[in-house]
């Protein structure tokens, strides 16, 4: 059987290219290589033309973090999609709540750089999730359908919307949202996505682990995972691969 999900690593400000170029590699030797066109990785800026490189010989999925909306111009620190796509990635993370909240990125911005994206044939994985309070006032559902709204009404998709559900409160605290959470949530954006004549590929993120990651599988309709700190080592992340196989 092969491989029924998109497993995509979140590396954050983390690797230098030495550390990038390691780990690829121990991932190339670890992974069967039928099997790493399911795997996708975002790494940091300095470490993209490293994946670049070595994308030559392997077939795994790789991107940015975050990209401007513009393909170039006069936007100091920003990451062209145009130059992305030239160098051969295929995805690009958008919209994390590590970008909205320490970096102010709204709805409308994360609406624009998914549009950019998506005219360089780059596969957007769009975040969207909740704060705990907004979780704890019953309006987890609005949120989401905020932050989605735009992109879904004003935006062609070729292909699937790639959601990733990143509840915010599960983000880095070892403990993943339920089941039960992560199911309403999963319909919810499904049914926000039909009504926009729209097909879904629905990503989980936040406290993903090797020991979480089989029950998380088991959720009706979810397609993969984004993971952060358990991605951070290839031995590890590999691990994480084989408790779903
Ligand atoms: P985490 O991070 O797996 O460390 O919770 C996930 C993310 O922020 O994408």
């Amino acid at each position: 059987m092969t491989f029924p999900f998109l497993l995509c690593a979140n590396w954050k400000m983390n690797k230098n290219p030495e550390e990038a170029r390691s780990y690829i590699r121990q991932i190339t030797d670890l992974f069967p290589s039928d099997e790493l066109n399911k795997i996708v990785f975002f790494a940091p800026a300095f470490a993209l033309s490293v994946l670049s490189e070595e994308c030559r010989s392997s077939s795994f999925g790789w991107g940015a973090q975050n990209c401007h909306f513009e393909d170039k111009g006069a936007f100091t620190g920003e990451n062209s999609p145009l130059v992305l796509k030239h160098m051969g990635a295929t995805h690009c993370l958008v919209g994390h709540s590590e970008r909205r909240q320490l970096f102010f990125e709204d709805d409308l911005l994360v609406q624009k750089k998914v549009k950019a994206l998506i005219k360089n044939n780059l596969q957007p994985v769009i975040c969207v999730g909740e704060h705990k309070e907004e979780r704890e006032k019953g309006n987890s559902f609005s949120v989401v359908e905020r932050q989605l709204a735009g992109i879904l009404k004003q935006i062609d998709f070729p292909d699937s919307v790639c959601i990733a559900y990143e509840p915010i409160w599960a983000i880095g605290n070892h403990q993943p949202a339920q089941p039960s959470q992560i199911d309403d949530m999963r319909k919810h954006v499904q049914e926000m996505c039909e009504s926009f004549g729209k097909k879904l590929c629905f990503l989980y993120g936040g406290s993903v682990n090797r020991s979480n990651i089989k029950e998380l599988s088991q959720i009706a309709g979810i397609k993969g995972f984004l993971v952060g700190g358990a991605s951070l080592d290839p031995h590890d992340f590999f691990k994480l691969y084989c408790s779903l196989v």
